[in-house]
């Protein structure tokens, strides 16, 4: 084993005994959760302890909710009334003491989910340029309803309102980006919020802690530590949440909802599993493809909701696809998140490797075969990508989201095959689609935009860039994330109207003269 570069060593454990509630960083007393890496620090392998987190429960869920809900005040709390500058200048001082956690906050990333460092960084970074594209995105939402409207003798002034309590919960893939995808749009609309870390990641949050009290009003954000089971459960069963926002698995979107009493005021923003597949087409550019599939199915070991997980390849081209594509998987470089030009990294959930040697053993036993020399290799912390052909329905990797390194690729004579797969596919967030003819593209493209979200013409799937909407159909995806459409999952359209006469004209001069109201406001910020 390479010696650990000084400055990514654990010199001593966190051990965060801290939670945000109500505007007060409270020490927690009770049972605590030993949060471990599964890389090694030392030559003969064991999971490195990283610290420990509080076990919270019910009390503290209470609490916490209760502090959401006296912020939010029934709509007359500081936070959902105050105006947009304001609001956004408690978002920019967030975001400058953001900035300074940087390196512990990429190292903590490395640590406790894997992340290679370059990956790492670029999800702190990509964070940062989303809180700052959210705020000039809201000022711009601000300028554009800084006006009345008149129809049929009325006038409307017509802006975006908050909803009320939102509780949030992130994956473990991007602990940080994905959270605050949820969390900052929701903040900046006026709700307010409960967050919970997700099961891996945890640690990375802490330094944030102190900016989120000293940025927002007290209760405008509350993060609880523990198991989702034990907190967000007795949360969603008082029936006073209003937006379960989640990016996960539907298992625990469908568990949490089921809970929530009054289905019907329970807005849902989701992000939920996906199978996109690929689909290599007979004039496809192999090279461009096969660079492409590389990234999609496995940067970050495919542990991306994005990721490919499923490699349709026409008969005419296949046996030189996989030929090329298993020698690239094979080349690929596997070692510790820090180690240079690193592209497969240790997987963070101990029981993962295990996981997919099932989905594995599965398909070998039902016709697969593993197609490079190393898939399947074993490590203390990690499994190689097994490229297994060919795949068939009754195999649970075609069946489940493996979300990890393991790639299924069939093999197709008529477009139809893939096409009708997708059609039945719980799943419709993206397709990749590689080749070149644009009168076989043109009809594909038109089915295949009614059948996922994003249909990515000779390039891998993804989220990005952040400012394009990140939605799926069915089972993938409830509400729309962007920078753009967050801020409107995250608020509901709500307007002053009046009649046209003397009494109203008055009235509105005054109010907008007075300044008094944070609402019927002409102003803008610039
Ligand atoms: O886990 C799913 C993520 O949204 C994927 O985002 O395409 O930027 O990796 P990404």
């Amino acid at each position: 084993m390479k010696t650990i570069p000084e400055e990514y060593q654990i010199k001593e454990t966190i051990d965060q005994r801290q939670y945000l509630v109500n505007g007060e960083l409270k020490t927690w007393k009770g049972n605590t959760t030993e949060v471990f890496s599964t890389i090694s620090s030392t030559e003969e392998y064991q999971p490195t302890l990283l610290g420990s987190i509080p076990d919270m429960g019910e009390p503290e869920a209470m609490e916490a909710l209760d502090a959401a809900m006296n912020a939010y005040n029934r709509g007359q709390g500081l936070w959902p009334t105050m105006h947009v500058k304001d609001r956004i200048e408690c978002m920019e001082n967030f975001v400058r003491q953001m900035k300074t956690k940087r390196e512990i906050i990429v190292k903590l990333l490395m640590w406790e989910i894997g992340k290679s460092l370059p990956d790492s960084q670029k999800e702190f970074d990509r964070t940062v340029d989303y809180i700052n594209d959210t705020i000039e995105e809201y000022k711009q939402l601000d300028r554009n309803s800084a006006n009345f409207q008149k129809n049929d003798g009325v006038y409307a002034h017509i802006k975006r309102g908050p909803l009320g309590v939102v509780l949030c919960l992130g994956p473990y893939n991007y602990p940080l980006n994905e959270t605050f995808a949820l969390l900052i749009p929701a903040i900046i609309m006026g709700n307010t919020t409960i967050f919970k870390p997700a099961k891996h990641g945890v640690l990375l949050i802490t330094p944030l802690l102190e900016a989120f009290k000293s940025s927002f009003p007290k209760g405008v954000v509350n993060i609880l530590f523990g198991r989702g089971r034990a907190v967000a459960s007795p949360i969603m069963q008082t029936g006073k949440v209003d937006v379960l926002a989640l990016i996960g698995n539907s298992k625990s979107a469908n568990a949490l909802q089921e809970q929530h009493p009054k289905s019907n005021r329970l807005r849902l923003v989701l992000g939920l599993e996906a199978k996109n597949p690929a689909i290599v087409l007979p004039d496809a550019d192999l090279d461009l493809t096969i660079d492409e599939c590389i990234a999609g199915t496995l940067s970050f070991n495919g542990q991306r909701c994005t990721a490919l997980k499923v490699i349709y390849v026409h008969e005419d081209i296949k046996d030189e696809f996989i030929k090329r594509y298993t020698k690239r998987v094979d080349e690929l470089k596997f070692g510790n998140p820090w180690d240079e030009g690193v592209k497969l990294t240790p997987l963070p959930e101990p029981g993962k490797p295990d996981y997919i040697q099932e989905l594995i053993d599965d398909a070998l036993e039902k016709g697969a075969k593993i197609k490079n020399k190393k898939g399947g290799q074993r490590y203390d912390n990690y499994i190689w990508p097994a490229v297994l052909y060919p795949v068939n329905k009754e195999m649970r990797v075609y069946q489940e989201e493996q979300f990890g390194p393991v790639v299924p690729i069939l093999s197709f004579s008529d477009i139809e095959e893939p096409l009708d797969d997708m059609a039945e596919s719980n799943y419709g967030q993206q397709v990749s689609l590689f080749g070149k003819d644009v009168y076989t593209l043109s009809p594909l493209i038109d089915t295949l935009v009614n059948l996922v979200c994003r249909v990515n013409l000779n390039s891998s799937c993804q989220r990005g860039p952040d400012v394009y909407p990140f939605t799926g159909r069915k089972d993938s995806a409830q509400s729309t994330l962007s920078v753009h459409d967050a801020l409107r999952s995250f608020s509901i359209r709500t307007f002053v109207a009046f009649k046209d006469n003397d009494l109203n004209t008055e009235t509105i001069q005054q109010l907008l003269e007075s300044k008094l109201s944070n609402f019927v406001s002409t102003d803008y910020i610039l």
